[in-house]
């Protein structure tokens, strides 16, 4: 296929699609596309913190940095940012927060769309920065922000604590501290 003739192959396939700020009413369709695009198999990370609390605060702290991808009624994507505001600084940062576009319409230039306008935003809201970040193995998007023009990654590690065996041992305490309570009410 030629670059020409790829293009209008992208124009076609996104026909129909309009991208727009998101509604309440989107909340929940956006959530469970997340949980779909979000699995603890390929981006733990990103897994671990989507969630509805999440989803409502970008939404409710700024809808105009809220974006969807809807083909009717149906959302198949978003992108959802929030702007940082540095007090003493004349900067302000655009941060993309989540971005997502549903499988069966991804390499179609959606996410470029969400993103052109998230960007649009962005300029008009006086920001000077645009950031983003995501899994140092998440191919496509990596290639994704390249693409559309981020550069200079840096390093950030992620950690994690299983507080599994802590919350057991609370357990087994709250227990034992109930049935020596009870045993005291019916014994002493
Ligand atoms: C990353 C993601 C949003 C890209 O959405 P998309 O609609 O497929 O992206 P586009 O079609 O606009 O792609 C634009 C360019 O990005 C790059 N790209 C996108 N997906 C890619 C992939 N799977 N492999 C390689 N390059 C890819 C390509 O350069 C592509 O241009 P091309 O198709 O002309 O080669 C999508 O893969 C996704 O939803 N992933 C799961 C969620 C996620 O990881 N989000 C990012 C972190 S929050």
């Amino acid at each position: 296929m030629t670059i020409c003739n790829e293009k209008k192959y992208h124009e076609r396939k996104n026909t129909g699609i309009t991208i727009r700020l998101m509604e309440l009413q989107d909340l929940h369709s956006v959530f469970l596309l997340g949980e779909k695009l979000f699995t603890s198999e390929f981006t733990p990370n990103l897994y671990r913190t989507w969630d509805e609390q999440e989803l409502v605060s970008l939404y409710l702290g700024d809808e105009e940095t809220c974006l969807v991808a809807a083909k009717g009624k149906r959302i198949i994507g978003f992108a959802l940012g929030t702007i940082v505001y540095k007090t003493h600084s004349a900067w302000s940062y655009g941060y993309l927060v989540w971005l997502g576009v549903e499988r069966a319409y991804q390499r179609e230039g959606l996410a470029t769309r969400l993103f052109n306008q998230f960007r649009n935003v962005m300029l008009e809201e006086g920001v000077r920065m645009l950031l983003v970040d995501t899994q140092a193995d998440n191919e496509p998007a990596l290639k994704f922000f390249r693409k559309v023009g981020f550069g200079n990654p840096e390093e950030h590690v992620y950690m994690t604590l299983n507080l599994t065996e802590k919350q057991k041992q609370r357990k087994v305490k709250a227990k034992l501290s109930h049935k020596a309570k009870s045993y005291i009410k019916h014994n002493v």
